[in-house]
């Protein structure tokens, strides 16, 4: 007997909740932990610069709320005339990082998937880092595009990739986000230019972060004429919901807005989303102690969790993982650490390979010397109890022996 589609569809929700839920999470839902209470130190948001309740900030979306005159239109390609509050952030963002062009977008997802589809075609290949995110491989393959991925932050494979299928569309992410590791990204620009390919990197992880100004890593290392597309989240360090497309072509911005199906399709960002990360820019660009900050706490947690012989898979800036393995260990490590007050973001699959999840710290410029010695010392703990390292099979931490029994003397 053949079954039906809506038979299927249920077969497969219904494996979710019997494989996932019920037998590999005992009943729970992995990613649904304690709630934080007041003091605990909760490392799970990317609002890497502590930006979140900035009242200049604040005040300018409130402010663009209270004088709305209008709806936002149902797609960003109708915004012109250049005193368009968005037509104008997207000049001063491209400004920002040292761009011919920009373009915002309604997320980092939209940005990324956008670009890919609008760039990459069935005749051109797209090598696409193997830890970078999904959304670029998710618009390559919206375009038609053969889709190669190479080992992580590993230039040579990639010119062996290249060699084999010929120059195309080359992803990286420029800090990634699951282990914090940093690409090559003068390597990779290099293997770019000798193999005649077109270079996108996402700054999600780095625009506000790193950089003069915050400008981000392409900027820092010299890069910008190398780089012919850059994108971010808006959603990290600028603390927002959007997304951004750089360009070093200013052509490049009305095709976009026609060729990208999230812009087109999609509902453009409302006044207040552009007031607010316009006066976010503004902050961004004035605090150079919010990154100073976050980048002495990122130094101290690391070489910190490094002595305790935690692998950090290389991370190299304000993203700090530490490998946990199965999905039951993994749970039982967050427990441990809400137990204590420490809270950060469980990453499985599909996020992760399967059996590779990680717990993941994000760490901002907001974090007390007293909070960053409490993360560590709660690490430290999680060490002595379950190992530095990822066993080749987890079995349960023994309970600890029963204190011995105090014979009365007299
Ligand atoms: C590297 C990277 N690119 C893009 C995105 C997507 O951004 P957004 O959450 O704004 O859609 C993320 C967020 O998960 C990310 O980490």
């Amino acid at each position: 007997m053949t079954m039906s589609v809506a038979d299927r569809i249920f077969l497969r929700v219904n494996r979710f909740h019997t494989e996932r839920v019920a037998v590999a999470w005992g009943g729970r839902h992995i990613l649904h932990g304690r709630q934080p209470s007041p003091g605990d130190v909760v490392l799970t948001s990317n609002d890497y610069l502590a930006l979140a309740r900035v009242p200049h900030i604040v005040g300018a979306m409130c402010a663009a709320l209270q004088n709305a005159s209008e709806g936002a239109p149902p797609s960003g390609v109708f915004l012109h005339g250049p005193d368009h509050p968005q037509i104008v952030l997207e000049k001063t963002l491209a400004d920002h990082m040292r761009a011919a062009a920009g373009i915002l977008c309604q997320s980092g997802w939209d940005a990324n998937a956008g670009l890919m589809q609008s760039i990459a075609d069935s005749q051109t290949p797209v090598y696409v880092d193997h830890m970078a995110h999904m959304s670029l491989w998710h618009g390559a393959k919206t375009a038609g595009a053969p889709v190669y991925s190479f080992r992580h932050n590993f230039p040579g494979h990639l010119r062996d990739e290249i060699r084999k299928h010929g120059p195309g569309i080359i992803a990286v992410d420029s800090i990634y986000s699951t282990n914090g590791s940093r690409s090559p990204l003068t390597q990779i620009c290099d293997v770019a230019d000798e193999t005649g390919s077109v270079l996108v990197v996402d700054e999600s992880h780095s625009l506000g972060t790193d950089g003069p100004y915050g400008a981000g890593m392409v900027v820092a290392l010299g890069l910008t004429d190398r780089v012919p597309f850059r994108v971010a989240s808006l959603a990290t360090a600028f603390a927002g919901r959007a997304g951004f497309v750089a360009a070093n072509n200013i052509d490049f911005v009305d095709y976009f807005k026609m060729e990208s199906d999230p812009a087109v399709f999609s509902a453009a960002l409302r006044p207040h989303d552009i007031a607010g990360l316009g006066a976010t820019l503004d902050v961004v660009r004035t605090d150079e102690w919010r990154r100073v900050r976050l980048r002495e706490i990122s130094a101290v947690v690391r070489r910190a969790l490094m002595a305790l012989e935690f692998d950090l898979e290389g991370s190299a800036s304000h993203i700090v993982a530490l490998q946990t393995g199965s999905d039951e260990r993994t749970m039982a490590i967050r427990d441990f650490l809400e137990a204590r007050g420490v809270f950060g973001s469980v990453l499985c699959w599909p996020v992760t390979a399967p059996e590779r999840a990680l717990l993941r710290f994000s760490l901002h410029a907001g974090l007390t010397d007293i909070q960053v010695d409490r993360l560590i010392q709660v690490c430290a703990e999680v060490r002595d109890t379950f190992g530095g390292m990822v066993p080749l099979r987890y079995e349960k931490p023994r309970p600890a022996p029963p204190p011995a029994q105090l014979v009365p003397t007299r």
